[in-house]
C-alpha cells in the first residue's frame, strides 16, 4: 500500500535520491535453528533461534530512490533480479513505502561476496543490508532493535544479521501487531568465546528446494517437527548459558544436536527434503574422526549440503585439512565472529 503523503526527507534520504544509501551486512549461521512459520505473512517464527554473525561473505546493497522512474529496479550480483528473488525484494520495498508514508520507486543494487542461495544465509545479510539501506533511504528512524524487526520481514534469519556476535531471534507470542512486536532479535552476550567456524563449501550452487518452501512442508507434514521444536526450546535454555561460560564442547554439541535435529524433521516431512549430499556426510565422518583423534570440533548444516564446523581457533587449520580431506573437492573458508550491519554512506543511529 502507498499513500500520498510523503514525510520530512532525512539527511540520508535525500542522499538517497543522489548516490543512494549503502549497507553492508554479513551472514550469520544459527546455533540453534530457526525453521517453521506461526505467520508466513508476518515472518514470525515457530521457535527461538540463536546465531553467530560471520566475518565472511558480506552483502553490499545500495539503495536509491528514483522519483522519476515508472517502477522498482533489482539488480542482484550486476544482473536484473528475477522471478522469486525480485519478488521479494519488492514486496520489502512495498514495506518500506507504507512505513514511511513516502512512494518513490528504488533502484536496489545488491552484491554478495559469497554464493547465493547455496544455505550459506546469503538471504540473511541480504535482507539485513537491504533494512538497513533501504530505512535510511526512506527516511525511517529505527533503532536496531526495530530494523531487526524490519529486517525480519524480509527473511526470519536476517533479523539475527543486524547484530555483531551472536544473537538471539525471538519468536514472539500472541499474533498479529503483538507477534510482531514480540519477534525481534538481540545480541547475546557471550564474552570469552570467539570460536572459528570452519565452512566446507561442498556445493555451491543454489539449492533445489528454497528454505522457506521446505519449511512449510515440513511444517505441514513432518511428524517429528512438533517434538523438534519442543527440544528446540531446551536447547537453546542450555546454549545460552554454555556461552556465558564459554565452553565450546557444550556449544557445539547442542548446536550439533539441533541441527541433526532439524534435518530430521525435514526427512521425515512428505515428500522427503533432503539437503544432505554425500559429500555433506563425508565431512560430517571427518568432525567424529577429529573428534576421536581429540579435537573438539562439531558440526551445524542449514538449508543445503554445506557444513559449518564450530572449533578452537587453534584449531582451525586443523579441523579445514580435515575437512578438505574428507571431502577431495571442497572449499573451505575460516570464518569468526564478524559485525553487525552497518552503514557505508548515509546517517546511521
Ligand atoms: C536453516 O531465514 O532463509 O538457515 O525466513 O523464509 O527467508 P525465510 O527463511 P530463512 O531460513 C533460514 C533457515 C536456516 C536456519 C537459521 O538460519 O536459523
Amino acid at each position: 500500500m502507498r499513500t500520498d503523503h510523503q514525510a520530512e526527507p532525512t539527511e540520508a534520504a535525500i542522499s538517497a535520491l543522489g548516490h543512494g544509501t549503502t549497507a553492508v551486512a554479513y551472514p550469520n549461521i544459527a546455533l540453534i535453528k530457526y525453521w517453521g512459520k506461526r505467520d508466513e505473512r508476518l515472518m514470525i517464527p515457530y521457535v527461538d533461534s540463536l546465531s553467530m554473525t560471520l566475518d565472511v561473505f558480506p552483502t553490499t546493497t545500495t539503495v536509491r530512490l528514483n522519483p522519476a522512474a515508472p517502477a522498482d529496479s533489482v539488480t542482484l550480483d550486476g544482473s536484473p533480479a528475477e522471478g522469486e528473488a525480485r519478488r521479494r525484494v519488492i514486496d520489502f520495498l512495498e514495506l518500506l513505502r507504507e512505513r514511511s508514508g513516502r512512494s518513490e520507486p528504488a533502484t536496489v543494487d545488491t552484491r554478495n561476496s559469497g554464493p547465493t542461495g547455496a544455505g550459506l544465509a546469503s538471504s540473511a545479510s541480504g535482507f539485513a543490508a537491504l533494512a538497513l539501506a533501504g530505512a535510511a533511504a526512506y527516511g525511517l528512524d529505527l533503532d536496531r532493535t526495530a530494523l531487526s524487526r524490519l529486517a525480519r520481514r524480509g527473511s526470519a534469519s536476517a533479523s539475527r544479521s543486524i547484530f555483531s556476535g551472536f544473537a538471539i531471534c525471538h519468536a514472539g507470542r500472541g499474533v498479529g501487531a503483538a507477534a510482531d512486536l514480540g519477534s525481534y532479535a538481540e545480541p547475546v552476550p557471550a564474552p570469552d568465546f570467539d570460536p572459528a567456524l570452519v565452512i566446507a563449501l561442498v556445493d555451491a550452487g543454489a539449492k533445489a528446494v528454497s528454505s522457506r518452501a521446505a519449511m512449510r512442508r515440513t511444517v505441514d507434514t513432518s511428524p517429528l517437527y512438533q517434538a523438534w521444536a519442543a527440544s528446540s526450546k531446551a536447547d537453546l535454555a542450555e546454549l545460552r548459558a554454555a556461552l556465558w561460560r564459554g565452553d565450546l564442547d557444550a556449544v557445539g554439541e547442542i548446536a550439533e544436536r539441533n541441527a541433526l535435529g532439524m534435518h530430521a524433521t525435514m526427512l521425515a516431512a512428505r515428500p522427503a527434503v533432503r539437503y544432505l549430499s554425500p559429500a555433506t556426510v563425508a565431512v560430517l565422518d571427518g568432525v567424529l574422526w577429529l573428534r576421536s583423534d581429540g579435537v573438539p570440533a562439531y558440526a551445524t548444516m542449514d538449508a543445503g549440503p554445506n557444513v559449518k564446523v564450530l572449533c578452537h581457533r587453534a584449531d582451525a587449520a586443523r579441523v579445514a585439512d580435515a575437512v578438505s580431506d574428507a571431502a577431495p573437492g571442497c572449499s573451505v573458508v575460516i570464518a569468526r565472529r564478524g559485525p553487525g550491519a552497518w552503514l557505508q554512506k548515509g546517517v546511521e543511529r
